[in-house]
């Protein structure tokens, strides 16, 4: 049943995420129609004490683009509750809340479905969702359901992410639980299923025979600031690596679903992060920028990574000595995210006289929204040279009129649908933490070391040796530049 009331209810609501995220997602759901006003209720939950509009105005500012009405038509559907995680008297008050709303509508026929986003830390998720689970869940007597959204990190290694998946499995069912890893609900991360599988040009070189490598990139020109406290806890790897650019690496390694149903897709990106090998500390590169260190919230001596490289190489017939090099910094030269397949040299090369670029295909994932293939052309004119070009689908030419979806908005979406293909099941998770463990007890025990880099740079050039090192041939003087409309 995916229609008939719905009640929204964000816990963390005076929180970051929830003001720069999930409110302007679900605001950007219901200016396009997703949710309608007689038919849905947003809740905010927090402990601070705030009234219906002291929330109304925190969120205000995140909401752009909005006519006046459409703002206040969509405000006026949010009440707060305040309480704490960990008591039962706010979650009672917040039932209370969802029920005479309900009860308002007076819903003879429909269901009664009831959302909880949790826009909190980890620490808080099994007291919070006990709450939920003994006060708050759709009574069996209402036809409906009752659908949980959680955030990363989950766990901080293996052991204790199976704790939190062990405690949250008491309380709700694997279709209730919606794991967020919001590189999902990217533009070109999902087309990168259709894009494979869809093109009867890939399918034949999508493979050890013809890819010299790949290489998954993301990177920030901006540091930590204002979360060094958080991050130092965590590191580039455990908030970047082991989920976004996995679950982008399953998307480009695993191989062809038996269908588009989410646990098909599901089972195949589990096979593929079991097939990975074990992670050796010669092929991993850790950074950590100059200057961390002075956020007060940082121990002086964090060894933590803010950058780091690590090669990926996975055991199949498909794959077999073919580097996946994963990379993620922070306070770099640029910022973007973007997959780099490389192609072997063409074999039996006549073109002598000027060493050819290798072609690549390029996802770029953000900003721009583009693929583009490069190639070696005819240098136009009367020489006969060649030089480096591309096939460019660039989105912002191509698809002009189109308004590319918030990731959040997209979930927030698959989740009121019950459609968990683009969520993390709980045997995901346990294979990507099995992949990264290791290493990352050997970095906090200090076996590795981070090296330093200049802020605003590429990163340690000790990662730019590895990739070098890996097979990948940089292509000098020449540059894809995004078009842009005159
Ligand atoms: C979050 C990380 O998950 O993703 C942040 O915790 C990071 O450190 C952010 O900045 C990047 O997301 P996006 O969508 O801006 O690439």
């Amino acid at each position: 049943p995916e229609s008939g009331c719905l009640s929204i209810v964000v816990l963390g609501a005076s929180g970051d995420l929830a003001k720069k995220k999930t409110f302007p997602a679900l605001f950007h759901l219901f200016q396009q129609g997703f949710l309608q006003s007689g038919e849905v209720h947003i809740f905010g939950y927090a402990r601070s004490n705030l009234s219906d509009d002291g929330l109304r105005q925190r969120i205000r500012g995140y909401l752009k683009g909005a006519s006046d009405e459409h703002l206040s038509q969509f405000l006026h559907l949010i009440k707060y509750v305040s309480g704490s995680y960990d008591s039962g008297e706010g979650f009672e008050l917040l039932n209370k809340a969802i029920s005479e709303y309900e009860s308002s509508k007076n819903y003879d026929s429909g269901s009664y479905r009831r959302l909880f986003y949790l826009a909190l830390p980890p620490s808080v998720y099994p007291s919070v969702c006990k709450m939920i689970r003994s006060y708050c869940m759709n009574p069996s007597s209402h036809a409906g359901w009752t659908r949980v959204i959680v955030e990363k990190p989950f766990g901080k290694d293996l052991d204790s992410a199976e704790e939190l998946s062990a405690e949250l499995g008491k309380l709700f069912d694997e279709e209730q639980l919606y794991r967020i890893d919001h590189y999902l609900g990217k533009e070109l991360v999902q087309n990168l299923l259709v894009l494979r599988f869809a093109n009867r040009l890939f399918l034949p070189l999508w493979n050890r025979d013809n890819i010299a490598n790949v290489q998954i990139v993301f990177k920030e020109d901006f540091g930590t600031e204002g979360r060094g406290g958080y991050f130092d806890q965590y590191g580039i790897i455990r908030d970047i690596i082991q989920n976004h650019l996995l679950q982008v690496f399953c998307l480009v390694a695993m191989e062809k679903p038996v269908s588009l149903k989410p646990e098909h897709i599901r089972d195949e990106k589990v096979k593929v992060l079991q097939s990975v090998e074990p992670i050796k500390h010669e092929e991993v590169v850790i950074g950590q920028y100059d200057g961390y260190k002075d956020d007060p919230t940082v121990p002086d001596d964090s060894n933590t990574p803010t950058y780091a490289s690590v090669v990926l190489r996975v055991h199949n017939e498909r794959w077999e000595g073919v580097p996946f090099i994963l990379k993620a910094g922070k306070a770099l030269n640029s910022r973007k995210a973007e997959i780099r397949v490389q192609f072997k040299d063409a074999p039996g090369d006549i073109f002598r006289c000027k060493k050819q670029g290798r072609n690549e295909f390029v996802i770029r994932l953000q900003p721009s929204e583009a693929m583009y293939m490069k190639l070696t052309v005819k240098k136009p004119g009367l020489e006969m040279a060649t030089e480096q070009s591309e096939l460019d689908l660039s989105y912002g030419m191509r698809y002009q009129d189109v308004k590319i979806p918030e990731a959040y908005e997209r979930l927030i979406l698959d989740t009121i649908r019950g459609d968990q293909q683009h969520f993390v099941r709980r045997d995901e998770l346990r294979a990507a933490w099995e992949i990264f463990t290791p290493l990352l007890h050997d970095i906090d025990a200090g076996k590795l070391k981070s090296v330093s880099y200049e802020p605003g740079s590429r990163g340690p050039q000790e990662a730019d040796e590895m990739s070098k090192r890996m097979g990948y041939v940089q292509t000098h003087g020449y540059i894809w530049v995004p078009p842009t409309l005159s």
